[in-house]
């Protein structure tokens, strides 16, 4: 299996933390979301645990919230005392919901607003990362009207290319999000931010991508932040103290996905940030990560019913569930790739590949093509995609106003519903 939660029972159905998916289905309706409580707890305890190791306590991560965010989920970051990345309103108001402590969080995005910037100094946030000169030049004015000292990074683009995807890498010059140090504005702003009386500037953020594998992304993007600290010392005389590395580590989302260690991976990147550091007589900096993905993913799974199933001799095989892009959008936006399975007969006698499409009005509408499934799959049978943790409910819409489903976590056997399934009523809430 794909991952350790995921399972077979005596009745040949999909278990998930231990769990009958077939009987989950049941008791809540589908579609549903389900998550792992113990594995979220367990992903950011691996990483806590890995960087507290690798950098002498001095290293913690922010979870960005924008892979998954509700307020049980914040109640858990809270207990488990890790700090959060959000990037707006609604999910800093849910952290604080939650009774998040806010002063663990930095607040990101490219392009906040000044009620933004004021909900994030006044609600108390550890740092503002500031993405832009302009963003810089409002939010001393704001804090100076608000008559307070933020602590503050500086998002930089360190130029690299992670290779993944182009629609999801977001560190190389020629990006939306940041300051790029190849074309001096990440010079120029650290050396604005240095004048500004109301912003303590602590350090420099940068994010490569997502979903990376390859060898050593984050120790060049570590390597080349480094040395643009050490000359931003030489040039302005301040040693920053933080470095935050974003987020970014992948995960499989099938068998041809490698396993990554993130003790390995951590320890790698201590390496190559103390010898960077050794080598310019840099002091090391308090390290942050900020994985999304790689907490939340492989704690989500989400159940389906099948309803038409479509065979075109000559073409491919059609299997309808009754969800789709509205609470799974990846498929479409980059062709992401999951596993699927029949949660009520996992291994089959015989399998034919099918086409597992949603039921919203557009034919990218697809959760995943050449799916091997048994070949008397039939309407009413629960269909599960694994590893759903991530980016989905964080990306669920209302498209053709279909009700967004309900997330129902899993506990030690029992199961609860921390978010509930939007009713029709919900839909058209807002409508006067
Ligand atoms: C600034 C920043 N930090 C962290 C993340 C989380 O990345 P991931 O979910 O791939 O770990 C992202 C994702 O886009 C991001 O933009």
């Amino acid at each position: 299996m794909i991952a350790t939660n995921i399972g077979t029972n005596e009745l040949n159905h999909l278990t998930f933390a231990g769990m009958d998916t077939v009987d989950l289905a049941k008791e809540y309706g589908t579609p549903v979301y389900l998550m792992d409580e113990a594995r979220i707890r367990e992903n950011v305890r691996t990483y806590r645990k890995a960087l507290s190791e690798a950098f002498s306590g001095r290293a913690d991560i922010f979870y960005a919230g924008k892979a998954c965010a509700f307020t049980e989920l914040y109640r858990i970051l809270t207990e488990e005392g890790a700090g959060i990345d959000v990037v707006s309103r609604g999910e800093l108001f849910t952290a604080r919901k939650a009774g998040y402590p806010v002063n663990k969080a930095c607040f990101h995005g490219n392009n906040k607003t000044d009620e933004d910037l004021r909900c994030a100094v006044s609600s108390g946030v550890g740092y503002i990362c500031v993405d832009s000169m302009d963003e810089l030049l409002a939010l001393e004015k704001i804090c100076a009207e608000m008559s307070e000292r933020q602590a503050i990074l500086i998002r930089v683009t360190p130029g690299i290319d992670p290779h993944t995807y182009e629609a999801v890498s977001t560190g190389k010059v020629d990006s939306k999000f940041g300051n790029a140090i190849a074309t001096g504005q990440a010079e120029e702003i650290i050396r604005k931010a240095l004048t500004m009386r109301h912003l303590n500037l602590k350090g420099i953020h940068c994010h490569v991508g997502s979903q990376v594998f390859a060898e050593d992304v984050f120790e060049r993007a570590a390597d080349v932040m480094l040395r643009f600290m050490a000359d931003m010392r030489e040039k302005t005389g301040r040693t920053l103290e933080v470095l935050d590395l974003g987020g970014g580590y992948g995960v499989r989302y099938t068998e041809d996905d490698p396993v990554l260690s993130i003790p390995e991976k951590i320890r790698e990147v201590a390496a190559a940030v103390k010898a960077a550091c050794d080598e310019l007589d840099f002091p090391v900096p308090y390290i942050y990560l900020e994985p999304g993905r790689s907490i939340v993913a492989d704690a989500g799974m989400t159940l389906y019913t099948v309803g038409s199933v479509k065979r075109i001799p000559g073409y491919r095989s059609y299997v309808s569930v009754d969800g789709g892009m509205s609470d799974n959008p990846r498929y479409a936006l980059y062709r992401s790739r999951y596993t699927v399975f029949s949660a009520g007969e996992v291994e089959a006698r015989e399998t034919e590949r099918f086409s597992v499409v949603g039921r919203l009005c557009e034919s990218g509408d697809i959760l995943q093509e050449n799916v091997p499934l048994p070949c008397d799959i039939r309407r009413g049978d629960t269909l599960a995609v694994c590893t759903t943790g991530a980016y989905n409910y964080a990306m669920a819409s209302l498209y053709n106003r279909l009700p967004r489903p309900p997330i129902v976590m899993l506990r030690d056997g029992t199961s609860r519903v921390v978010v509930r399934r939007e009713t029709l009523a919900n839909v058209a809430d807002l409508d006067v």
